[in-house]
């Protein structure tokens, strides 16, 4: 990456939705712009990539790898080496989306991973953000339990009152200047902090 040391956190940020101009892609790109430092961003739209699902045949439970060569395999070493992930998706049935679930399911490997002692020795910070067309109780409660579990699974630190969870009340008319985009600066902010305080 032109312009970027191999010292500047390095930043992995996972898209749930195949609307790559959607709402959640506008969330997760305004989080990134206003990151204060300079990282080293890999960018994963989950619709672009091949990801088999979970068979549970076991392999992970000695090997840090899968059964399978397919996308997991450099997601593996983005979710192991990067000091901030940031996840988006819409809401689908008040979950994340099918392909998201489908890596979320893959990190297994990272979970058997742990089990043996292995983890990482970077500072790894997460981050969520969700969207939905509706307004109704506990919507996003599904999802952030997937993703907490995802998180706690890969020893990542994350504050969930930070996460970014866009709903349909005030009804979304013009996305920059929803109100909730005070919390994406604000999120911005803090991960920006705690990146310069860990990372540099
Ligand atoms: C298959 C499907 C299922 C959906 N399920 C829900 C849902 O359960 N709850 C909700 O509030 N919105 C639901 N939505 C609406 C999307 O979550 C919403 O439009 C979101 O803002 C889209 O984000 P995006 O523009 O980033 O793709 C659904 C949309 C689709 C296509």
């Amino acid at each position: 990456m032109p312009g970027l040391k191999n010292t500047d956190p390095q930043v992995l940020a996972i898209y749930g939705s195949p609307r790559k101009e959607g709402v959640t892609s506008f969330i997760q790109e305004s989080i990134l712009e206003q990151l204060g430092l300079p990282v080293r961003v890999y960018k994963k739209y989950v619709y672009d990539e091949n990801i088999n699902p979970c068979v549970a045949c076991g392999y992970c439970k000695q090997h840090f790898g899968c059964i399978y060569n397919d996308s997991m395999t450099e997601i593996y070493d983005l979710l192991i080496t990067s000091n901030l992930v940031l996840i988006t998706s819409p809401l689908y049935f008040s979950n994340i989306t099918g392909p998201l679930k489908l890596l979320v399911d893959r990190c297994q490997v990272i979970w058997e991973r742990q089990l043996r002692g292995e983890k990482s020795s970077i500072y790894q910070r997460g981050f969520f953000s969700a969207a939905g067309a509706g307004s109704y109780s506990n919507m996003f409660v599904p999802s952030v339990i997937t993703i907490r579990h995802l998180f706690n699974t890969a020893g990542l630190i994350y504050n969930e009152d930070e996460y970014v969870l866009l709903d349909s009340s005030p009804p979304v008319l013009n996305l920059p200047q929803h109100p909730l985009m005070k919390k994406v600066k604000s999120a911005a902010a803090v991960l920006t902090r705690d990146l310069k305080q860990h990372c540099l």
